[in-house]
């Protein structure tokens, strides 16, 4: 690194605490900041230095060609007593180990056999959707995920286990106190003074060990993971089997859940995509799951809406040594972040871009760096396909016998996934 680096722009900042007090609403800081430095900038989060980026060649620089020098493990904090050691918070030959072992669970056939379980789970759910008035479209996408995902990855029904749903909010809770915001971390440590709470980590363990050690059905994603060896014939250990299950329960399951909320706010913002999407659909064959994946125009919906509602809005490492990005210097020990948010926002990519346009997505793809919902290198997601295969399934299974309406506009928050705040539907049948 040269003494003549730049230092990154950042904005006015207290004594002591820094940017911490901004923190309190992080997007509405991402945009003021974005307006005011453009593609890189930094905050000082009480000690930490924070180096947040937004270019496509920061992008690509930060996940794929000085991925080596920026870590993923470090970058998480006191989270790793709930989370162990799951595949995202592994750097290096562990986390390629460990990725090799998972990616026969993601396979195209295995994530086909999710067909009927996700069409019949949302089938109930809508059930119930279309018996209210408005229906708080963030939290009934959160349970309609919650249930597929147990059911994929156990072959399992949520209701039999009704106290999980509860204790999985939690570790979302305690996930916020590590996205650096006071008032999470104030809630946290007042819920651990209530009784039973500090307790969560024990009773995780022992559901997962339980459903680790009994027989598994050979249509769930954990009997695949149970076979799985490595280069060496080793199988995962029950502790390695419990941190990954934790986590992809975690990452799989909000992220799946404010993409579908917010899709649904599109389609209900702009009723003529779904009328758009009903015509396209009168001519595939919907029973038949490889067929969903060529539908252009639902594949074009699904990608505007995480280009302008990535639920993953940022990403997070942090620098093993000194290190240039996009010019700017950047210390040891800094925390790194990339920002799809940004990224997928920035006018000069993108034209129109508050716009919800899924035209965009018929033509030429973006390149690969200004679009990165799911990430991009090492570290991507490993449940792209099934997430994505979810979105179709869902989507179609409700385009074909009901519509739905805006009741109220909603505002969107980090938390830490992008979800939409009050956005109330109205579900009538066809
Ligand atoms: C629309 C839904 C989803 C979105 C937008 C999404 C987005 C992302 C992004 C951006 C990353 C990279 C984070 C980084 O660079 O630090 C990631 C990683 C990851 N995602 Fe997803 N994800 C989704 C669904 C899922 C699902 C369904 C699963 C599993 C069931 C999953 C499991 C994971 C895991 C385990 C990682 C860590 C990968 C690694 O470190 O190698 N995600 N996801």
């Amino acid at each position: 690194m040269t003494d003549l680096a730049p230092s990154l722009p950042q904005p006015l900042k207290t004594p002591i605490l820094g940017h911490l007090p901004l923190a309190f609403d992080l997007l509405k800081l991402l945009k003021e900041c974005h307006k005011d430095f453009g593609d890189a900038f930094a905050w000082q989060m009480g000690p930490r230095y924070v180096a947040v980026f937004s270019s496509p060649e920061a992008n690509r620089q930060i996940l794929l060609e000085d991925a080596a020098r920026l870590s993923a493990t470090d970058s998480f904090g006191p989270q790793s007593w709930i989370l162990g050691q799951g595949l995202a918070r592994l750097d290096g030959q562990s986390h390629k180990r460990m990725k090799k072992l998972l990616l026969p669970a993601f396979h195209r056939e295995v994530i086909n056999g999710h067909f009927h379980t996700i069409k019949e789970i949302t089938t109930t759910n809508l059930r119930s959707w279309q018996r209210q008035i408005q229906l708080d479209a963030t939290k009934a996408c959160k349970g309609l995920a919650l249930e597929i995902i147990i059911k994929s990855l156990f072959d399992l029904s949520l209701e039999a286990f009704p106290r999980l749903k509860t204790d999985l909010r939690k570790v979302f809770d305690a996930l916020m106190v590590e996205s650096g915001k006071p008032q999470t971390f104030l809630r946290f440590l007042a819920m651990l003074k209530v009784p039973g709470i500090p307790n969560l980590r024990q009773r995780l363990d022992h559901f997962f060990l339980e459903r680790i050690s009994e027989p598994s059905s050979p249509n769930s994603m954990l009997f695949l993971l149970k076979q799985a060896t490595d280069s060496d014939g080793m199988q995962l250990s029950k502790q390695e089997l419990r941190d990954q299950l934790l986590t992809l329960i975690v990452a799989g399951h909000d992220t799946t859940a404010t993409a579908l909320a917010w899709l649904l706010y599109e389609l209900a913002h702009h009723p003529e995509n779904q009328s758009k999407l009903r015509e396209e659909l009168k001519t595939a064959n919907i029973s038949e799951p490889t067929s969903l994946r060529g539908l252009p125009f639902l594949n074009a919906v699904i990608k505007e809406t995480l280009r302008l509602h990535p639920p993953i809005s940022l990403g997070i490492r942090k620098a093993l040594e000194p290190l240039k990005i996009s010019g700017f210097e950047i210390p040891k020990g800094a925390n790194v972040l990339y920002c799809p948010y940004l990224t997928h926002r920035n006018p000069k990519l993108w034209g129109n871009p508050a716009k919800f346009l899924p035209e965009r997505f018929l033509g030429p793809q973006p390149s690969r760096f200004s679009y990165v919902p799911f990430g991009a290198g090492e570290h991507s997601c490993i449940g792209m396909n099934l997430a994505l295969f979810e979105l179709q399934v869902i989507v179609v299974s409700l385009l074909t016998s009901c519509s739905w309406t805006l009741v109220e506009q909603p505002t969107e928050k980090l938390s830490p996934t992008l979800e939409p705040v009050n956005l109330h539907l109205k579900f009538s049948p066809l």
